[in-house]
């Protein structure tokens, strides 16, 4: 069994508690996971496998899961490595569509650019685009104006979490680290 890491970029809470449905899922398959604030985390020394997520604002991820993505780019490389995206919302017509779009299809739905990009960098498994919620608090200048609600799919989000405890199952856990040449 692995021990894995899921680490959110979450403004208001939404994406965190994907990241812990995420990790109870995996748990329950045997996996030791840890979960927590993509800021928190130094080393993934420790870990077998990564998942990190984080809330979309303005088209971006937060920093502090951009951030891990760029700092760890050589021990997520090595390491399978997976991502998710939450948003986006509903409320209105076009954004109502953008919300089925992503849950008929998580996978395909595409992620910010600057996360595709690094995707490809790290040769991540895969990105899952979640749709995410919007709450009362949320009363920044922008915040105020976004329709309010939860379009959270917890079923999608452990069906997924399936999908990684069972490419985990199957698959070599971490790539040859490169070793220095002895004398
Ligand atoms: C001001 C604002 C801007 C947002 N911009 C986007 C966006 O560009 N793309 C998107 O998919 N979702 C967008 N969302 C939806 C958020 O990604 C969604 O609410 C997410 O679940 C928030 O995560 P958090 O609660 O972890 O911060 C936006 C929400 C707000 C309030």
């Amino acid at each position: 069994m692995s021990a894995i890491l899921v680490a959110h970029g979450s403004k208001h809470g939404s994406t965190a508690e994907i990241a812990e449905v995420i990790g109870e899922r995996l748990r329950s398959q045997g996996h030791t996971v840890d979960v927590c604030p993509a800021g928190d985390v130094r080393d993934l020394a420790g870990y077998d496998a990564i998942v990190v997520g984080s809330g979309v604002y303005m088209f971006h991820w937060q920093k502090d899961a951009m951030n891990l993505l760029k700092r760890h780019e050589a021990a997520l490389r090595s390491r399978p490595t997976w991502l998710f995206s939450s948003g986006p919302t509903g409320g209105s017509e076009k954004a109502d569509a953008a919300v089925e779009e992503a849950r008929r299809s998580p996978s395909a739905f595409p992620a910010p650019k600057e996360v595709a990009q690094r995707m490809e960098r790290i040769g991540a498994r895969g990105h899952a685009t979640f749709p995410g919620a919007v709450g009362e608090g949320m009363g920044g200048i922008f915040e105020r104006w976004v329709p309010k609600g939860d379009w959270r799919d917890f079923d999608a989000i452990r069906a997924w979490a399936d999908v990684i405890a069972a490419e985990l199952s199957r698959t070599p856990l971490r790539l040859e680290e490169p070793v220095a040449p002895a004398g």
